[in-house]
């Protein structure tokens, strides 16, 4: 199977990412989105991170007007039924997905190979829900999208040979490096990450250090692009809390207790850059 036509479910941070470094790799790319300013949004994310690309002369003027044309729209899901891959890219909740996919599975072709850039839920949980379990898996790509080389395959525990080889060549022609996992709550990425940026806020709940104090001494002191607080931040906390969650539910240990600090800016509505406030103060 070739895979050329690729739907992408969720025009936010991760979807707009994905529609970016498929389009720059040949693919011809429908985005979809329930919200039309979304999809508009998006499109405009793209345009201005692949204008970036030719500043920095990673690509050619050409390559960009390429990629932009192979990007299009849609608000309805229905119209990705032609699709040879969908990366459902939406909200991280397992109802928004399986709504997502019972609405879409009828419309496509039987071949069609679904996935889920989910950070979290299980891959195995949600396959079992389509029509194709053995054509099902989950597709972690790290944030921001353009810039990091890794890709998370999550293979659930129905998921054939076939689904993961087509995808591992995929990753390839992106230009991406894959790392497989199987299906345990968080993979790996969140699974090592999410423990490591929850201790950073017992250690600040504690009074151990300050925020600068932290972030500085994991950044310099083990070489991390930025400290764990700043990354959080990156992330969102309310996305960091749900992964702490899901560990700590779905490993029943008490090493994943969400620190009581992360909860209180969760629900103080402080959850990062997104909002411009975390850790840190955007405003
Ligand atoms: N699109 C395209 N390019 C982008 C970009 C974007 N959204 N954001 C940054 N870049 C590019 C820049 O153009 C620049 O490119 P060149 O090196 O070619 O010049 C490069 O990235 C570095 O950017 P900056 O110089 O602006 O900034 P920086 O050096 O501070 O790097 C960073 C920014 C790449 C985000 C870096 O801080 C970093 O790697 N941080 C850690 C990110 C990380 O850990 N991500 C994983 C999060 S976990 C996850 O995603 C999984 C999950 O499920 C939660």
């Amino acid at each position: 199977m070739d895979i050329r036509t690729v739907g992408i479910i969720g025009a936010g941070q991760m979807g707009n990412g994905i529609a970016h470094v498929f389009a720059l790799s040949g693919y011809d790319v429908l985005l979809t989105d329930v919200n039309e300013a979304a999809l508009k949004r998006a499109v405009e994310l793209v345009e201005g991170n692949l204008g970036r690309q030719v500043t920095r002369e990673k690509i050619s003027a050409e390559d960009r007007d390429a990629a932009l044309a192979r990007i299009r729209t849609t608000s309805q899901l229905a119209d990705l039924g032609q699709s040879d891959l969908v990366i459902e890219a939406a909200t991280e909740r397992e109802s928004v997905k399986d709504a997502i996919f019972a609405e879409l599975v009828p419309h496509l072709k039987p071949d069609t190979i679904l996935t889920s850039n989910t950070s979290s839920i299980s891959i195995t949980r949600l396959a079992s829900r389509t029509d194709r379990p053995e054509k099902f898996m989950g597709f972690h790509f790290m944030n921001p999208v353009p810039v990091m080389s890794l890709v998370e395959l999550i293979r659930g525990i129905a998921t054939d040979e076939e689904t993961y080889r087509l995808l591992l060549d995929v990753v390839e022609r992106l230009g991406k490096t894959a790392a497989v996992a199987e299906d345990f709550p968080a993979f790996i990425v969140n699974r090592v990450l999410m423990p490591m940026i929850n201790e950073a806020v017992y250690v600040l709940y504690e009074g151990v250090g300050n925020v600068l104090s932290i972030d500085k001494a994991m950044k310099l002191g083990t070489n991390h692009p930025m400290g764990p607080l700043e990354l959080a931040d990156f992330i969102g906390l309310d996305t960091c809390l749900a992964i702490m969650n899901v560990l700590h539910d779905g490993l029943a240990d008490t090493k994943y207790r969400p620190c009581p600090l992360l909860t209180k800016y969760v629900e103080a509505g402080w959850l990062g850059r997104k909002t411009q406030r975390g850790f840190y103060d955007y405003r």
